[in-house]
């Protein structure tokens, strides 16, 4: 922390100076999560947020279609991500040509489309849901069948859950799909009695072998409401940290995969953003009303 501690001191007293505000994924690093966030959360809880920010400036501390989504919410906003290099694997996987095929294949079935999608995207999309609401907002769609996208996984495990037929995309998240349902076995025998808990972008016969899944703040949740003397997080690597130093009641098992996209956002190109103004993220202005339409739709089903 010590090393930290200058650029937290300098980080918190120009968000101040500059009426700027940071949001930031619960992936982001401790001293960024514990530091200099004023708000961290999962997916949905950072959208919901957005809509309610009084600052003129957000910096965006995440990946890029996180800071899109606050650009769609904000339009008159200045949004800022501190390295737009900061992509997902899930977002590069799907165009809006991809969906219109969708569409095309599945006639009159609602397009609901995970918020880890490009604004291109969510402006083709019904409907967007994060890993927190995926099964109410699917149950709310009419008809018999539901197409998701871009997380192939996450549309397998919702339709274990659900009343609908799911059809889906074929994308995935770099760092989950790494999971094996035989990695978390062999947890379970090398720790008697360990808890585990796992993200719903992991494949299905993983989240079978898991005790909870949810959402990343579903997932924070569960460890602070069970206290468990052990757990397993099968998430990103930053989740562990950020929890430890909020529970150290509990003794965290740390196998887990690093997204390198997340971890581009670092609190010296946070300091750069606020001193720069860089790098701003924009969204064609014919894209942001349709894309918001989506977004709000989920945030209205949610609340
Ligand atoms: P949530 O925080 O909404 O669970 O999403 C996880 C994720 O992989 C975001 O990139
Ligand atoms: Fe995308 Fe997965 Fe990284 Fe989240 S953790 S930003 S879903 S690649």
């Amino acid at each position: 922390w010590m090393r930290f501690a200058p650029y937290v001191r300098a980080i918190n007293a120009l968000k101040a100076e500059k009426d700027a505000v940071v949001l930031a994924h619960n992936y982001m690093t401790p001293e960024i999560f514990h530091g200099v966030a004023d708000v961290a959360g999962d997916s949905l809880q950072l959208a919901i947020e957005a809509t309610k920010v009084r600052q003129q400036t957000i910096i965006q501390c995440g990946v890029h279609f996180m800071a899109e989504t606050s650009k769609i919410l904000n339009p008159q906003k200045t949004v800022l991500i501190p390295d737009s290099r900061a992509g997902c694997s899930l977002a590069s996987s799907i165009t809006a040509a991809d969906i219109a095929k969708m569409r095309a294949d599945y006639p009159g079935a609602q397009v609901v489309s995970y918020v880890n999608t490009t604004a291109e995207v969510k402006a083709a999309s019904d409907i967007c849901c994060t890993s927190s609401n995926a099964l109410a907002i699917v149950e709310a769609q009419p008809g018999d069948t539901v197409i998701m996208t871009p997380d192939g996984y996450l549309a397998q495990n919702i339709a274990n859950q659900s009343t609908k037929r799911v059809v889906y995309w074929e994308g995935a998240c770099i760092v989950h799909e790494q999971f094996t349902a035989e990695e978390l076995r062999a947890y379970r025998d090398s720790y008697p009695g360990v808890a585990i808990i796992a993200h719903p972008e992991c494949p299905p016969d993983v989240v079978a072998e898991a005790d909870f899944t949810g959402s990343t703040a579903g997932m924070i949740q569960w460890v602070k409401t069970h206290k468990p003397a052990k757990v397993v997080m099968v998430t990103e690597c930053s989740m562990s940290d950020n929890v430890a130093a909020e529970t150290p009641e509990v003794d965290f098992v740390r196998p887990c995969n690093i997204c390198p996209h997340m971890k581009r956002i670092s609190l010296e190109n946070i300091l750069w953003s606020l001193h720069s103004g860089g790098e701003e993220v924009t969204v064609d202005e014919a894209l942001i009303e349709p894309a918001r339409r989506a977004v709000e739709r989920m945030i209205a089903v949610t609340n």
